[in-house]
């Protein structure tokens, strides 16, 4: 073996050895209590001992890139490393999502909420559609297809409209996933043929969305817990499978705040697990599984 060799071997066996430290260090109670205490004041995401093996498999990556065998070193680099904690609190999201989920919610969408946004557009009024905490941005576009239609002739209600899609995420990369708006050829099989072939197209060997859905949507990264930089009242909020994450204190919280974001008679759609729990839900009243719509 040549001397490059042998070192390209030794650097492989060392970062093989880093590699496998990194795996199998061990997540002590100490240092997930010190991890959680980060996640519950960052990102107001509860941590249950439960999710003990998570975080250590989910963190794993992240000890890697620093060569940290330990779990102690990898939480004091947190704590005086702003950057690598925000990397921290984004591998611990979990941004599970996909086209058309709780398909109930599209129906609705389209049956009650859309000729009301007919009406506005119709009036020139500005039509204000977030989703709030969007992950990769199936759910934003989910909205904008059932906006679109199921054929490119039923979008013609849209042309010159003043209508705007927001979808925050606090995870920049699916931030940039929204904005890059491309799919892999088994996230799009869940989208019903006429939309899929009206407002999407072959790229990359996957599907990027239409530039008529795109126009729509714009991405930004948000922190729920952080000020909202909104000016508009909102005639529909998304925010699905996120609260389950947050403690009852938190998702009260965020309930008020969205409740006083929606413009009046606006709805709130949320998870299927989920339900309002807090006194915002007097100013709400429930229309159907997990949609509520502002008034009493
Ligand atoms: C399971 S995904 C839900 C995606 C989509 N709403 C759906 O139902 O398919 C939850 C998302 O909430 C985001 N999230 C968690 N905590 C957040 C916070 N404090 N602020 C903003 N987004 C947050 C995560 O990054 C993740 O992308």
């Amino acid at each position: 073996m040549t001397a490059a060799g042998a070192s390209a071997t030794a650097a492989l066996a060392g970062g093989t050895t880093a590699m496998s430290a990194a795996a199998n260090a061990e997540l002590t109670p100490r240092d997930f209590t010190a991890i959680a205490a980060i996640m519950q004041s960052d990102a107001r995401i509860a941590l249950s001992e439960a999710k003990m093996t998570l975080v250590q498999s989910r963190l794993a990556r992240r000890l890697r890139e620093h060569g940290l065998s330990r779990f102690s070193e990898y939480v004091q680099l947190v704590e005086r490393d702003k950057e690598e904690r925000g990397r921290m609190v984004v591998a611990l999201t979990t941004n599970h999502t996909h086209f058309f989920r709780e398909p109930h919610h599209f129906d609705h969408l389209r049956e009650t909420l859309m000729p009301l946004l007919r009406e506005k557009v119709s009036q020139r009024k500005p039509v204000r559609i977030w989703s709030a905490g969007s992950s990769s941005g199936e759910e934003v576009y989910t909205i904008a297809m059932c906006l679109l239609g199921a054929d490119r002739a039923s979008a013609s209600w849209l042309r010159n409209a003043d209508v705007k899609l927001l979808a925050t995420d606090i995870s920049p990369p699916v931030v940039e996933a929204v904005r890059r708006a491309w799919y892999p050829e088994n996230a799009v099989q869940a989208i019903p043929e006429a939309y899929r072939s009206a407002w999407m197209r072959p790229a990359d060997g996957g599907f990027v969305m239409a530039d008529e859905a795109r126009a729509m949507v714009t991405a930004r990264v948000l922190n729920l817990f952080e000020s909202w930089p909104l000016k508009a009242q909102y005639d529909a909020i998304f925010c699905r499978n996120v609260m389950i994450y947050f403690a009852d204190d938190a998702k009260e919280e965020l309930e008020q705040r969205f409740v006083d974001q929606l413009a009046p008679e606006g709805f709130l759609y949320i998870g299927h697990s989920e339900r309002m729990i807090g006194p915002a839900s007097l100013r709400m009243r429930s229309c159907g599984h997990t949609i509520y719509r502002k008034g009493e």
